[in-house]
């Protein structure tokens, strides 16, 4: 850390180099950088191009944690070269789940493709009244929050449920759609968007995209969490139908049992699925008689009372709320 070391102390950076055209496989070069007063990382990136003059991609481009272009990988921990401390010893690498153009440099096209999918501006259907335009932040609630993210991608980077090939959007692009579905001048049909466009429903809650971001951005409670809401407000899809599936199953039986919950939610399709079944079946994820108890209602442990009460109460004041 920062205050561990002393002026002129060497630190050990081992980086991961690749270039594609060239290399038949990712490499490391290990380089020695004499600290300096608050040195960051890409200070030390810096060092090894211009005073050892060796030969290293990497982005940046505003060094003051504005313009997101330089997350790395730093000893295993997505973070901002420009903003992040140098280490004793570090080990620098590029931000995974992205295709890598050179070195520590991803390819951010995907991003950007993602970007213009959602249609990324406010569209509205009332006349704009001119500038400047009063707004109350009440009438903003996180969007404001959302205003803070600088397209890093180190949510991304970090993320189970995306890489350069998911059909998941990632959370970096359900930040940027969040920004414009909470904004009260927008009236785009932002639930249909999320549905058609960013498979949100194979976010699986991990709070890994939270924890990375370097600007504080509740990703998933402030971001996607209130999209999901939208969705169900508006009852569109599958996403709503699979939700109150959710939600009742636990309210019947304090618990949520895959089988019962794949038969409620394919309902007739579920006949189209019977291979699928059967492998689930066959790997132990699913069992005949939990269906039929699913199904029919049947006893359960006493422990879920709880569970159960806790689940009608939040249905009884969503409903209290609706009138
Ligand atoms: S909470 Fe969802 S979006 Fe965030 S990292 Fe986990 S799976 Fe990805
Ligand atoms: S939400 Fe945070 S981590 Fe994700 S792109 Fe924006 S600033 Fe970066
Ligand atoms: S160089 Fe702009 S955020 Fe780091």
């Amino acid at each position: 850390m920062d205050t561990e070391l002393i002026v002129g102390e060497l630190c050990k950076v081992t980086v991961r180099k690749f270039n594609p055209e060239l290399d038949p496989e990712p490499y490391y070069s290990t380089y020695e950088i004499p600290y300096t007063r608050g040195m960051r990382v890409l200070e030390a990136l810096d060092y090894i191009v211009e005073e050892l003059g060796d030969s290293l991609a990497y982005r940046w481009f505003c060094g003051v944690k504005k313009c997101g272009g330089c997350g790395i990988l730093l000893n295993e921990k997505p973070v901002l070269a420009c903003w992040e401390s140098v280490q004793k010893e570090m080990k620098i690498e590029p931000l995974p789940n992205f295709p890598i153009l050179r070195d520590l440099v991803i390819d951010r096209s995907r991003f950007d493709k993602d970007l213009i999918r959602i249609v990324p501006w406010v569209e509205r259907s009332d006349k704009y009244p001119g500038f400047p335009e009063k707004i109350l932040p009440s009438e903003m609630g996180h969007s404001i929050e959302m205003m803070y993210c600088i397209e890093c991608l180190l949510c991304n980077s970090v993320c189970p449920a995306y890489n350069e090939k998911s059909d998941f959007i990632g959370p970096a692009i359900l930040v940027q759609l969040a920004k414009f579905a909470l904004d009260s001048r927008d009236n785009a049909p932002r639930a249909q968007i999320a549905v058609e466009k960013t498979d949100i429903i194979d976010c699986v809650n991990c709070y890994k995209c939270v924890e990375a971001c370097p600007t504080n951005v509740n990703v998933l409670e402030h971001g996607i969490d209130p999209i999901r809401s939208l969705i169900i407000e508006e009852n569109i899809g599958d996403i709503a139908h699979h939700n109150r599936i959710y939600r009742d199953l636990v309210i019947r039986q304090g618990i949520v049992n895959p089988s019962t919950l794949l038969l409620k939610s394919l309902r007739t399709r579920v006949l189209y699925e019977i291979p699928l079944a059967i492998r689930m079946w066959w790997k132990g994820r699913i069992s005949i008689s939990k269906i039929i108890r699913g199904v029919f209602g049947g006893e359960h442990l006493n422990s879920q009372d709880e569970i159960i009460k806790l689940a009608t109460t939040i249905k009884q004041n969503e409903h209290n709320e609706a009138e």
